[in-house]
């Protein structure tokens, strides 16, 4: 039965990069929804910027550009990395659109209608200087329980508990320094509280496998027992100056960000109609021939399985068919870090010339339906897509395609369809497709590597390069390889939702139609012809990970303050941390806390021995000697700028206290300072020196 199916992956805020803690998402998706379209089933992905909010506003105000003008600029970002790892949305489009402005309307009134909206004045924090009222991440101040200066408006990072901004002791604005003032204002507010909807999503929440089972339990505790009303109202308006959409009715105050934002699901879906003539009542009003499926990140839990049912259910509206959440993504066994250079965006990725498919393969051996985290550890990476996409997959095509072109003019005889490795990719397609429509796409992947084993058995037990040398045993030849052809086809049939681009390929080598699903039925008929086998994927080199690491790794001292962390605009205590490692202010803090600065530990340091490094184009191999401390090997890159011999005697700056970094050529225990043009017009690297009389170990503050 042909299947209608819409489905979602959460919009990326618009003002930040596109990472690979991104990717895991849309990937997730992006092969879910191929594999739905390869069944046949009409299946639409859409998706837009989430472009809205305080950050975003900020950000472009810093930046001397209008909020249109950042988001439009982030917009062709978005697409571009997006399309570079063949993420194949049917629409990518804006929240702040006039689709999303009339659905958000649209809920509003009929929430408000149906007596569920109600306006209250309430008190909150306002930067006199900045004259806006200000979200809790971006009030700054001492901890009411543990004193920690800097401490956010909602937490402290240092003792981890939650309070309100108006909790903080000596509080300030990280936009302006400024000191808040706490000021009233009306806030529009959905009922939550009210019994209807909580009635409504303890039924909702427990009922026909909506959530995952670890999420049902956490909605479960949110929502408590029946008559607990745990549930408070949701403020879901904010005072001008805001980006946002202005409440009819209402001048100078705007909807919320979370608010417009899932409704851009919407609004995304609706452009998509008028460019298709899809009906849109089929897909959000009338549920009943049509599934909505929304894949989201843990941390956003919250809002997809409370507020939106809720206001989807009294406002009219279908509710989801299920809600999809995933882990965080860890890079070798830890939060994503810059100074790392494990915070990788998906743009650097692509520009170093890694294969996105490897990626896309990394993840979907690694992803499950379940909410745990997903490591990517870059040694496995690299000996997972070596051995599993080229040792075993694509080496099936290349060990036997070159003779049916040299020999049979590249024409197939009959596939042998009794073959046990032939027999196995048929007897296991239902399972492959059950782990696939189950997101259980590690288990695919297990699966379908199982059946390359067997195909290269069955190649190395025929050996194809031995018959080719045998007079006499043309017909055998031709047999071995137009088998290995026919197995070669079904596996990249079964791993199109992974490998969308090297499927084009196969398809084109094969010389067949786009795979469907249902061809993993079938073999290729005698006398078809492939065309000449050309390479269809190269191994991972280890020095394009390291460089890929070099590439996004940024010192303390250089990196830019970071786009504000997704959570930035999370104000719900429920809403879990994203495991990118916080390493600044939000955007608009422009100054560092003293006591953050003096975790930098900085030495002086005599340069002991200076040497070039075998391989490396920019590293000069240094060893340290920072008095009491002992001695460092530091791997910088001055190459271009200094010659080794030169540098050896001379008193330097080094950070001691970084995290000892492993690489090829050995291991780098600190970092030395040096200065250089950031926008790279003038050239060169200045190496910081200390004055006469300095020695080896002292502190620099
Ligand atoms: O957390 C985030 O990155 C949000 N921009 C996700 C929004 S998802 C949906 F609700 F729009
Ligand atoms: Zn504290």
């Amino acid at each position: 039965m042909k299947r209608k199916i819409l489905v979602t992956s959460a919009l990326p805020y618009a003002n930040g990069a596109i990472h690979l803690g991104h990717l895991v998402e849309y990937i997730q998706t992006d092969i879910w929804v191929r594999f739905q379209k390869m069944c046949g089933h009409e299946c639409w992905y859409v998706c837009a910027d989430d472009t809205h909010g305080t950050p975003i506003m900020l950000r472009a105000e810093k930046e001397g550009i209008s909020p249109e003008v950042l988001i439009d600029r982030v917009h062709g970002e978005h697409t571009r990395d997006f399309a570079g790892f063949h993420v194949g949305f049917d629409n990518y489009y804006t929240t702040h659109s006039e689709e999303t402005r009339a659905c958000a309307n649209d809920i509003f009134a009929r929430l408000a209608a149906a007596g569920l909206i109600e306006t209250r004045t309430i008190e909150q924090y306002y930067d006199p200087l900045k004259q806006m009222f200000l979200p809790d991440r971006f009030i700054k101040g001492e901890c009411p329980k543990c004193g920690a200066h800097d401490q956010y408006g909602d937490n402290c990072e240092s003792c981890g508990s939650a309070y309100t901004a108006s909790e903080l002791r000596n509080p300030y604005s990280a936009v302006s320094g400024a000191r808040p003032e706490l000021r009233q204002s009306e806030h529009y507010f959905f009922r939550l509280s009210d019994h209807r909807c909580q009635s409504f999503l303890r039924r909702w929440t427990q009922s026909e496998d909506r959530l995952q089972p670890e999420a049902a339990n956490k909605l479960q505790e949110w929502l408590g027992e029946e008559g607990e009303d745990r549930l408070t109202d949701w403020d879901i308006s904010r005072d001008a100056p805001y980006f946002g959409f202005e409440i009819p009715g209402a001048p100078g105050k705007y909807f919320y960000v979370w608010l417009d934002a899932p409704i851009g699901y919407m609004g995304s879906f609706r452009n998509l109609c008028s460019r298709t003539g899809l009906d849109f009542d089929e897909y959000w009003k009338d549920g009943s021939s049509t599934e909505l499926y929304h894949f989201i990140g843990k941390d956003i839990l919250y809002f997809h399985a409370l507020f939106w049912p809720a206001e989807l259910e009294h406002a009219g509206y279908r509710t989801p068919t299920r809600v999809f959440a995933h882990g965080f993504l860890t890079v070798d066994g830890a939060k994503m870090s810059k100074s790392r250079g494990t915070f990788i965006t998906a743009e650097s990725y692509l520009a170093q010339g890694l294969d996105p498919e490897w990626l896309r393969y990394y993840y979907a051996a690694k992803l499950s339906a379940t909410m745990e985290d997903i490591d990517l550890n870059l040694d496995d990476f690299i000996a997972r897509v070596n051995s599993d996409l080229v040792g075993k997959f694509v080496n099936i095509a290349s060990r036997s395609a070159g003779f049916i072109v040299r020999h049979f003019a590249g024409r197939l005889c009959t596939c042998d369809e009794s073959l046990h490795a032939v027999d196995a990719i048929r007897d296991r397609r239902a399972v492959i497709a059950g782990h696939y429509e189950g997101r259980e796409f590690g288990k695919a992947i297990r699966e379908i590597m199982a059946l390359a084993d067997l195909a290269n058995q069955y190649v190395d037990r025929v050996k194809p390069w031995e018959l080719a040398r045998q007079p006499g045993s043309e017909r055998e030849l031709h047999t071995a390889c137009s088998n290995a052809v026919n197995l070669f086809r079904l596996l990249a049939v079964l791993l199109k939702p992974v490998l969308p681009a090297l499927a084009v390929k196969a398809e084109d080598f094969l010389n067949v139609a786009p795979f469907t699903w249902d061809d993993g039925a079938t073999v290729l008929a005698a006398g078809h012809a492939i065309r000449s086998y050309r390479h269809m994927l190269t191994r991972v080199d280890r020095r394009q990970v390291d460089a890929l690491v070099e590439a996004n790794r940024q010192s303390l001292a250089a990196a830019p303050p970071p786009a504000p962390q997704r959570h930035a605009e999370h104000q719900e205590k429920a809403a879990a941390r994203s495991a990118v490692e916080a390493e600044g202010p939000p955007v608009g803090g422009a100054h560092v806390a003293l006591d953050e600065f003096m975790r930098v530990d900085l030495r002086v340091a005599r340069i002991a021995e200076a040497s070039h490094v075998e391989g490396a184009d920019k590293l000069v191999r240094l060893l340290l000697d920072v008095g009491p401390l002992g001695r460092r090997q530091v791997f910088a890159g001055i190459k271009a700028a200094y010659d080794p011999a030169a540098l050896v005697g001379r008193l330097t700056v080094v950070i001691v206290n970084l995290a000892p970094r492993k690489m090829r050529f050995g291991l780098s225990e600190g970092m030395i300072l040096a200065a250089s043009d950031p926008e790279g017009r003038q050239p060169g690297i200045f190496l910081l020196s200390a004055d006469a009389g300095a020695q080896p170990g002292m502190r620099v503050k």
